[in-house]
């Protein structure tokens, strides 16, 4: 397992490009199994989550060709996805476990073929993570669900029927299966209470390209029209607001000045909001974002994660570092995981002032300094949170379980050092 290696005390400045957006790419490559044409995604991210998903499209029977690319000058992947049959409708328990958004076989397949079996996800380092609401709305559809020996089988006589649904809460996974599935139904399908995250409208763009009939994106109603069949269609994957958010957050830690190139700053508007409030400078352009910290006093703020566009939970742990060393006391609540403060630990053994309220809540009082520590956390978006501590901490600090890391962040170590981050991979024998 490799280890990353960084000595804090940097100030970072430069630039860096903001890569296709994991979390848009993975139920986009999904949308592919609803058609026997090719979709073809550019400016894909190279992730291993990536990989997960196309190895287990391969298992279904996509055939998959990747090219090298370039968008905007810098070098990314295209893949196109073709699955004029399939070999097997099983999600086998192997894939799912490495990576929950396997379930986004779930939607299409049910609804080109009539069938699939996917092992249920389980928990995760983060939570719970039920999937009672894509099942429910499933079945309100006329699919017949059945859990047997840890998988969901699930089936339809003939199409899947519009209906009209209630989500429970304004799930992002639910609102992909569900829109998916709606597609190739028979009659029209209304989702109430659906996620607007701009990945959700990243995905109805690629549906309607291929012939799909869905209104209403980035509102919390969805009305999907279902058609007979879909076409082949070429997507470009949006920026990814969580990425160009961490990065935003290095620049504000380290004092720095970076400017995110292909970032959107209108999928980050409370995020950055408050950077603003704490005393960055940030500056909208049309294709990125300047962040400048040079020479502040950052003062802390409380953030309380939300459904979009309120402040994502994938930012928590970035924005809980940021405040480490911000003046004041800032109070950090967590609404939509029940376990995500599982980087809270390590950052105390680095010299942080944090006292934990609960699940939910958390207060930070800033701190003169931070001190390199070996430390490692459970999932993707607390471990980049180790590595923010780590390039304002006094010495060395290692972060364990780099896998997480590489999950959902595309050449971190190059991107980091390529803004001045003294930073470095150490590769471990497998
Ligand atoms: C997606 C993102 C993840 C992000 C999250 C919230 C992907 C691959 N992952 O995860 O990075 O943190 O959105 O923005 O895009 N819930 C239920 N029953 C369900 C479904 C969800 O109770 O059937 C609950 C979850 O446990 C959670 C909340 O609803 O508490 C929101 O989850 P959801 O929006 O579904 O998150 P994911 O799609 O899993």
């Amino acid at each position: 397992m490799d280890k990353i290696k960084i000595i804090g005390g940097k100030k970072l400045n430069g630039k860096i490009y903001i890569s296709g957006a994991k979390n848009a790419a993975l139920p986009l490559i999904c949308a592919s199994l609803l058609t026997d044409e090719t979709v073809t995604l550019t400016n894909m991210p190279m992730l291993s989550d990536i990989t997960a998903m196309n190895a287990l499209l391969a298992e279904l029977g996509t055939q998959i060709d990747s090219f090298d690319d370039f968008v905007d000058e810098h070098p990314t992947k295209t893949y196109s996805y073709r699955t004029p049959k399939f070999k097997s409708l099983v999600a086998p328990y192997d894939f799912v476990r490495k990576m929950r958004a396997s379930y986004y076989v779930l939607g299409p397949l049910l609804a080109r073929e009539g069938h699939i079996e996917l092992s249920l996800p389980g928990g995760c380092a983060i939570g719970a993570r039920p999937m009672d609401i894509h099942l429910s709305a499933l079945e309100q559809m006329g699919a017949k669900i059945e859990i047997k020996n840890g998988y969901v089988h699930a089936d339809v006589d003939g199409r899947l029927k519009g209906a009209h649904i209630i989500f429970r809460i304004a799930s992002v996974g639910a609102t992909c299966n569900i829109l998916m599935a709606a597609t190739l139904a028979e009659g029209t399908t209304t989702i109430e209470n659906a996620a607007k995250e701009p990945e959700i409208g990243d995905l109805i763009d690629l549906l309607n390209a291929m012939g799909a009939k869905i209104s209403g994106k980035d509102t919390s109603i969805l009305t999907i029209e279902g058609v007979d069949k879909l076409h082949g269609a070429r997507h470009k994957v949006i920026a990814d607001r969580i990425e160009a958010g961490s990065y935003a957050v290095a620049a504000a830690i380290t004092r720095g000045n970076i400017e995110l190139i292909n970032a959107q700053a209108a999928t980050l508007q409370t995020p950055l909001n408050i950077l603003r409030s704490m005393g960055v400078t940030v500056e909208e352009k049309e294709n990125s974002l300047i962040i400048d910290a040079q020479d502040r006093e950052l003062e802390g703020k409380d953030i309380m994660t939300d459904f979009y566009p309120g402040f994502p939970t994938d930012l928590q742990a970035q924005f809980l570092a940021l405040m480490l060393t911000a003046k004041g006391a800032s109070m950090v609540t967590e609404t939509i995981f029940e376990n995500r403060f599982m980087h809270i630990p390590e950052l105390l053994r680095m010299g942080a002032n944090i006292n934990v309220h609960g699940h939910a809540s958390a207060i930070v009082r800033g701190v003169d300094k931070l001190y390199g520590a070996p430390v490692m956390a459970t999932d993707l978006r607390a471990s980049f949170a180790l590595i923010l501590a780590g390039l304002i901490a006094e010495g060395e600090t290692i972060v364990n379980r780099v896998y997480h890391l590489d999950r959902g962040y595309e050449h971190l170590e190059q991107k980091l050092k390529g803004v001045g981050a003294d930073i470095e991979r150490i590769k471990e024998p497998d």
